[in-house]
């Protein structure tokens, strides 16, 4: 899949050092498990095996077509809490490259992916306090869907949703 500025593509063990680099920055509200270690683990050798066994996987690398450099990912992932058969949008890019709407970018072409692929709705949990990511969604048509996810301490996490317009694009 492409946009204008960004190529969207299978994942790929060449991704490994991006991707653990995501988990580097994560927020330090992030839940723990999805936190590098006090062993610093994930390490490369986990994200390799964990690239490996996500094979068919439906969360694409971004890749910048300017520079060709991967930068994070955005796609679908199947099974979350609440949302039953249908998919759950996930996005994460690299900091340096943030507030340039890729996120927003790639996401729209996702979400025109699951148009063709026959969805109804695609829904997409987030901490309340994840003002960037909420802001995303917003700008995609993401709105509450009123159902709860359990809070913790790591916040609220609200679960939004987008209806998908039958035969047509997914932009609002
Ligand atoms: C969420 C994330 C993917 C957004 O990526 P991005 O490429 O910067 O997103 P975009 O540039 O398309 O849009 C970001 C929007 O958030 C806004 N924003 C950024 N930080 C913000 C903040 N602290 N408060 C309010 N708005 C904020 C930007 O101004 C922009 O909105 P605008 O276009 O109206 O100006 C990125 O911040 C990220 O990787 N975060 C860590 C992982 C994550 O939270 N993933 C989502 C889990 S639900």
């Amino acid at each position: 899949m492409a946009t204008p500025r960004l190529r969207l593509r299978k994942q790929a063990l060449e991704d490994a050092p991006v991707f653990r680099h995501l988990w580097t920055e994560r927020d330090e509200r992030v839940p723990a498990h999805r936190r590098i270690d006090a062993d610093g683990r994930p390490d490369l050798d986990d994200i390799r095996a964990h690239i490996r066994d996500a094979e068919g996987s439906s969360l694409l690398t971004v890749e910048r077509i300017d520079t060709g450099e991967s930068i994070g990912y955005c796609g679908l992932v199947y099974g979350g809490d609440g949302v039953g058969d249908e998919p759950e949008l996930a996005f994460e890019l690299l900091r340096t490259e943030h507030n340039r709407g890729y996120a927003t970018e790639a996401a729209r072409a996702v979400l025109d992916w699951a148009v063709r692929a026959g969805f109804d709705r695609v829904w997409a949990g987030v901490w309340e306090w994840n003002l960037a990511s909420r802001r995303v969604l917003e700008k995609l048509g993401f709105i509450e869907s009123g159902r709860e996810r359990p809070s913790s301490d790591h916040g609220r996490n609200i679960l939004t949703v987008r209806t998908l317009s039958a035969g047509g694009k997914s932009t609002p």
